[in-house]
């Protein structure tokens, strides 16, 4: 157990005040958030209203007994707390690696804030170390990895097993290793127009804070 994304994970659960709808994100760091989330939903009786980004996330969600909503129903996300993969000196993201990149996108982009929740390893200098996820369609998506790798990069689709990783969308993701990203917002835009690509996993100026820990004590990010 990585104790300092227990710590980073609790600690976004104080951001979170009576009434508020919560974009619910997903991977490990995010599981920790969820768990004194619903404790207090259970002890104080916190009244709050969840939307998971991931089915994984939903699961657990209804597990713990947090309260959960959809789209339908609510026309705004009060605060979404959601993990990464890597944070660049800007705060923008790298995500994806857990295969929820869409559903995290739409939800971390309609939060009026954003807080993302990592251990310090995730801090980079430069996104791109770790191999950026982009989901795509199924359909002729082995001509969409070749008109991806002209962007200097090589695509590798995503196995889990012997079987190709289907996300929760019913998509395949490729995880493309580049150099370095120096560029994300023109990369992202540039990437989006290729017909086929459903979204990447580069989060560009949405982030409001990062939660993280060293050596067991909270650290803050933010510009
Ligand atoms: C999910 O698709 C990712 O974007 C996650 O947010 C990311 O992998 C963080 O995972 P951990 O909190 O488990 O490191």
């Amino acid at each position: 157990m990585d104790i300092n994304k227990k710590i980073a994970g609790e600690e976004a659960v104080n951001y979170i005040k009576d009434g508020m709808t919560i974009g619910l994100g997903s991977g490990s760091t995010v599981n920790w958030m969820l768990k004194k989330l619903a404790n207090r939903v259970k002890n104080e009786g916190l009244n709050i209203k969840g939307i998971p980004t991931s089915i994984k996330t939903e699961l657990l969600a209804k597990d713990l007994g947090i309260p959960l909503t959809n789209f339908t129903d609510v026309e705004q996300i009060d605060l979404a707390i959601d993990g990464a993969d890597e944070v660049d000196n800007n705060l923008n993201l790298l995500k994806g690696g857990g295969g929820s990149l869409v559903r995290e996108k739409i939800v971390d982009a309609m939060a009026k804030k954003l807080i993302i929740i990592i251990d310090e390893s995730k801090l980079v200098t430069h996104l791109g170390a770790f191999p950026l996820p982009i989901e795509i369609l199924p359909f002729g998506w082995n001509i969409t990895a070749k008109h991806i790798a002209n962007f200097g990069c090589e695509p590798i689709l995503r196995k889990k097993e012997e079987d190709v990783f289907v996300s929760d969308n019913g998509n395949y993701i490729l995880d493309c290793k580049f150099d370095r990203i120096l560029h994300p917002k023109s990369l992202h835009e540039n990437l989006k127009l290729l017909v086929g690509v459903v979204e990447t996993g580069l989060f560009v100026g949405m982030t409001d804070k990062v939660i993280t820990a060293r050596n067991g004590e909270i650290v803050m990010i933010q510009h």
